[in-house]
């Protein structure tokens, strides 16, 4: 008796932390598995001269191509069509997708179609590039039977084609540091970004275009041609994480990183400067399903707008219901 009863308590206790690993309560997505501790070494893109030879193949280059420089095909002076704000994806998914925790893409071939709680739905590999677009670039959907959103999305299964289904490779998108017990502080962060930041950004955070005018050297922060609100950066958890392992860009890989206090108030700086607003109402129907940092209410809790925008957030960690 006392045996089984004890057999019972494992199995529940077990399950218990298989739910709590299968469900991204943070981010409001239903997760993706992470791979085994033992199994974490870090994501290797595959090589980009193992591209085939072949029709494919062309198709998958191209898609590298509009990643790398979306804006020439795709920017307000783009060859292909005008639907973009002249940034490209590679300015968030570092070399063209493939960097360690650059925002890469190597979880999306494992991972979608998936349920997303920002929809309310199931979405696509295609759904979500276009999301991409729409906020992050601040334009306009890409056809789905287009040649572009095809190169697009061969590449992005290309990049991912090793990965097992469900399962998300160490070194995937971006990492999630710890919280501080304080509110990010938008007033430090101006100092961080005077100091380490606005020498490649521009003082007024606007950026740098190329010579030629088609694309930036050094893509605006804030600022008409910027991410929406809409975007996956607009949250400061995203952001902050982007920032500390990516920047300053020039940083040689011996040279320590900001601190994560720095990143976090800086994200706050960047986000509370002026961009184009669009407040997608219909996003996060359930809002129990909101991230902590969701910057717009309703929420399903007390905590205010400002609160969800820029910390503490521990305490609304601990509150939040998880998803499932
Ligand atoms: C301003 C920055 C930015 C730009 C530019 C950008 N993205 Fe993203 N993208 C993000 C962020 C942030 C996420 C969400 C990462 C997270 O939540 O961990 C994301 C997520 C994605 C995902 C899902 C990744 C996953 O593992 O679930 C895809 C696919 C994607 N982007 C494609 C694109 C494409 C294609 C473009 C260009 C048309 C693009 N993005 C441009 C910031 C950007
Ligand atoms: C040496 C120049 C340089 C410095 C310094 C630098 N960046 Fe960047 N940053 C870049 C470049 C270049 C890119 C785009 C990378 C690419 O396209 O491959 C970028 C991209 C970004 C992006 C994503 C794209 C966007 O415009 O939204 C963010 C966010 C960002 N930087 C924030 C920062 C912050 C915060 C700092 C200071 C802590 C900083 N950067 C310092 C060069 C720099």
């Amino acid at each position: 008796m006392g045996k089984s009863i004890f057999i019972a308590l494992l199995l529940l206790v077990g399950a218990t932390i298989l739910f709590f690993k299968s469900t991204n309560y943070l981010s409001g997505d239903k997760k993706v598995v992470e791979a085994p501790v033992e199994k974490r070494s870090m994501w290797k893109a595959p090589d980009y001269e193992l591209i085939p030879d072949t029709k494919q193949g062309d198709l998958i280059r191209y898609g590298r191509e509009l990643i790398s420089f979306t804006s020439k095909y795709l920017g307000p002076h783009g060859t292909i069509a005008h639907i973009s704000n002249g940034m490209n994806c590679q300015n968030c998914h570092l070399e063209a997708g493939t960097r360690e925790w650059g925002n890469n893409y190597s979880a999306v071939f494992s991972s979608y179609p998936k349920f997303r709680a920002r929809s309310g739905s199931v979405e696509t590999i295609n759904k979500r590039v276009n999301d991409c677009l729409q906020r992050s670039l601040n334009g306009e959907a890409l056809d789905s039977g287009s040649r572009e959103m095809q190169a697009i999305i061969l590449y992005i299964q290309w990049l991912g084609k090793k990965i097992p289904h469900g399962i998300k490779p160490y070194g995937a998108g971006i990492t999630d540091l710890p919280f501080m017990n304080r509110a990010a502080d938008s007033s430090r962060g101006k100092l961080v970004f005077a100091l380490k930041c606005s020498n490649c950004h521009g003082s007024n955070g606007q950026g740098i275009l190329n010579s030629y005018g088609n694309m930036y050297l050094y893509p605006p922060l804030w600022g008409a041609n910027s991410y929406n609100d809409g975007a996956g950066l607009y949250r400061l958890s995203r952001l902050a994480g982007y920032v500390k392992n990516n920047m300053p860009f020039n940083r040689a890989i011996n040279e320590p990183k900001i601190t994560d206090e720095e990143a976090w108030d800086v994200a706050a700086y960047i986000n509370s400067r002026p961009r184009p607003l669009k407040n997608y109402r219909s996003d996060w129907p359930d809002i129990k399903l909101k991230p902590f940092d969701h910057p717009y209410g309703p929420y399903a809790d007390a905590f205010t707008e400002t609160q969800h925008k820029f910390g503490p957030f521990v305490n609304i960690v601990n509150k939040q219901v998880p998803a499932h």
